[in-house]
């Protein structure tokens, strides 16, 4: 079983003797553990020695009237779970323990990257993002870190984070784990209803059309992204957003009547965030140039 440790100065001085001659992973996460974080760990146990996961349903990430009380909370089964996977330590501290002040006066504010996609609706979540993975570095410094590609622009903001800040942190993005029928995994698919699990697939889906389509029959990506996103709807999604953007983030013109990707060589994410009832889900496809 990995030892848990709720505070900083046990956590430190547990993974202090390592430091000479081992390396030190952390896995950052809130909890409710599903294969998806899981496979983190797999991934980070190919980097390093020890491995370090954080539980912490961090505050600072949540916006007024999100699910932050309602987030689940599980650390006695997923305690079990990293047992099953070989983590050997699990930090999981308490409110108090990560914020003295509450909201804490300091800031870590990634700038326009966060201003996009999730951003546009949450515009507070990164900044909150920003601090708990700054002060989980601080107190971990691990040589490793493993971040999921499901959340994609939260990975390309640590890596922007980890070059402006001087973090000696090495970031793996690990790919994303889907069920059976393509869903990404996530803690929020329990807040599917039946009838909605059945549908959740669809985004995936459609994912995997845009993704075959966007290099190939020189249709405007406005078109093929228009056509998308009444059919998400059609099927009972609120789209938060569907978006074709570089692999860094940056925009595409999307307009135009003729766009061939064979020519742009360069490699594109589709993201999609989008409601299905209580839960957003959030899904995204890498396009790599030779494949378009
Ligand atoms: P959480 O949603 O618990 O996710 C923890 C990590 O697991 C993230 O890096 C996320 O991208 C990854 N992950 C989740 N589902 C995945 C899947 N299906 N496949 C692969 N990786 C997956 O993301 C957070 O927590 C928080 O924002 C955090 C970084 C811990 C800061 O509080």
């Amino acid at each position: 079983m990995p030892m848990i440790h709720h505070h900083i100065s046990a956590l430190r001085a547990a993974i202090q003797p390592y430091r000479a001659a081992q390396r030190i992973a952390l896995v950052p996460t809130m909890g409710n553990l599903h294969d998806g974080h899981l496979e983190l760990v797999n991934i980070a146990k190919q980097h390093a020695d020890i491995v370090v996961v954080s539980i912490f349903v961090n505050p600072t990430q949540f916006g007024v009237g999100e699910d932050f009380d309602s987030y689940p909370r599980t650390l006695d089964e997923d305690v079990a779970k990293l047992a099953t996977v070989g983590a050997d330590y699990v930090f999981a501290p308490n409110i108090d323990e990560m914020y003295p002040v509450l909201p804490p006066p300091t800031t870590v504010r990634a700038g326009a990257i966060t201003e996009q996609l999730c951003g546009k609706t949450r515009p507070t979540h990164f900044d909150g993002v920003g601090i708990v993975v700054s002060k989980l570095f601080n107190i971990v410094q691990p040589n490793v870190a493993i971040f999921g590609q499901k959340d994609y622009q939260q990975l390309a903001i640590i890596k922007q984070l980890v070059r402006d800040l001087s973090y000696s942190i090495e970031i793996i993005g690990a790919p994303i784990v889907r069920a059976a029928d393509g869903l990404a995994l996530s803690s929020r698919n329990q807040y599917l209803s039946e009838s909605e699990r059945q549908t959740a697939p669809i985004l995936q889906q459609e994912l995997q059309y845009l993704a075959k389509r966007i290099g190939g029959n020189h249709q405007p990506l406005d078109v093929l992204l228009a056509a998308s996103r009444q059919r998400i709807t059609s099927a009972g999604f609120v789209i938060d957003y569907l978006d074709i953007k570089t692999a860094q983030l940056d925009s595409l013109k999307t307009d135009g009547s003729s766009v061939n990707f064979n020519e742009n060589q360069q490699d594109l994410v589709i993201l999609v965030a989008a409601w299905l009832g209580r839960a957003r889900l959030l899904d995204n496809q890498l396009v790599t140039a030779n494949t378009v």
